[in-house]
């Protein structure tokens, strides 16, 4: 039996709607696309977007919502400071929200916690900007009105907690890779002790794990797909969820969450106990990346992966 995804409330007053619709359509640009399937989301009800400026998609999302007709006013719209910015958040915002066509964003987020050069590199962790000079400048965005929350993503326990040592503004959401192969049950824990909002992306693990028995199984019980049940298994556990997908089926399907028993949750929860199967979808434990991700070594950005695995230890249910 499904039932209407409910909102969760974050840390600044205001409320996120618990599933959106994911915009990074797997290259930048996209636009017919991203235009076409936002609308065709919004009139199924959806009315939470995540797009980004480097999705090179933030002007298609503007176009779609003034077609849709819906007032900007009942669309929760988040997008996200590049790596390239750090140093001029307050122009990048209004970079982002000149395409998207609005006068403020419901929340604006640090995309990755390393700040790029503009050729493209790496800053150093503790070289200008920082992580935490970058978001004492977001911080200031709140004062403009051009921002009702902000955030951060891809950030760790680590990351965090420095960044919550040295600011005053706790982040209103942390945006990862979560979906039951990448629980983030520790992560989720110490968001929720300090009142920081989880959101899940990769939520259905790219459909890269609809032929999983465990989950196939409890699909079938319910009579719904398997992307349902990860969804599901997310939004009872108190993260948001932002699935992308085009196709108007699963759109559909993946606004329609039902509710899963205390056992059907421990089996999801303790998943990626079976061997080989805790791992990212997004690849960043491939050995490929040697270690690291977008310039930084899986250390500085405290994530506990190993090449070809992910944690150097199981993951407890909390
Ligand atoms: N903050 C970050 O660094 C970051 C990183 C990655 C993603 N994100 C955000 O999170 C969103 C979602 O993540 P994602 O797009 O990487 O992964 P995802 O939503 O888990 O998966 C998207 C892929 O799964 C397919 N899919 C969607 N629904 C399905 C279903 N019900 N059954 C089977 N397959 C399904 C889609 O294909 P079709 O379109 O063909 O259906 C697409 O190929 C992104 O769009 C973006 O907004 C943020």
């Amino acid at each position: 039996m499904s039932f209407d995804p409910p909102s969760f409330s974050l840390n600044s007053g205001y409320m996120m709607p618990a599933i959106g619709i994911g915009c990074w359509m797997g290259r930048p640009g996209e636009g017919e696309h991203v235009v076409q399937m936002i609308k065709n989301a919004l009139q199924m009800g959806y009315r939470h977007i995540d797009t980004a400026a480097i999705y090179g998609d933030e002007e298609s999302v503007g176009i779609a919502i003034k077609e849709s007709g819906i007032p900007r006013e009942n669309i929760f719209i988040t997008t996200k400071l590049a790596s390239a910015d750090h140093g001029k958040a307050a122009s990048a915002l209004d970079q982002s929200l000149k395409k998207l066509g609005t006068d403020y964003v419901d929340l604006y987020l640090m995309h990755w916690p390393q700040a790029f050069t503009e050729e493209g590199t790496a800053i150093p962790p503790n070289e200008f900007p920082t992580y935490v000079d970058t978001w004492k400048d977001m911080e200031t965005l709140l004062d403009s009105g051009k921002v009702r929350s902000i955030g951060v993503s891809n950030f760790s326990i680590v990351t965090l907690t420095h960044l919550l040592d040295q600011t005053h503004i706790i982040p209103a959401v942390n945006q990862v890779e979560l979906h039951p192969f990448l629980p983030q049950h520790k992560l989720l824990k110490f968001c929720n002790e300090k009142s920081i909002l989880l959101t899940a992306y990769a939520p259905v693990g790219k459909g890269k794990f609809g032929s999983n028995p465990a989950l196939a199984t409890i699909a079938e019980q319910h009579g719904v797909t398997v992307a349902q049940v990860m969804l599901s298994w997310g939004v009872q556990r108190g993260t948001s969820v932002i699935p992308k997908t085009e196709k108007l089926h699963r759109l559909k399907e993946n606004f329609s969450i039902i509710k899963l028993t205390p056992e059907e949750m421990h089996t999801l929860d303790i998943l990626h106990h079976t061997p080989g199967l805790h791992r990212s979808a997004c690849g960043f434990h491939s050995p490929l990346l040697g270690g690291s991700a977008f310039g930084w070594t899986y250390d500085q950005l405290g994530w506990e992966m190993t090449l070809g695995g992910i944690a150097t230890q199981k993951e407890t249910v909390a």
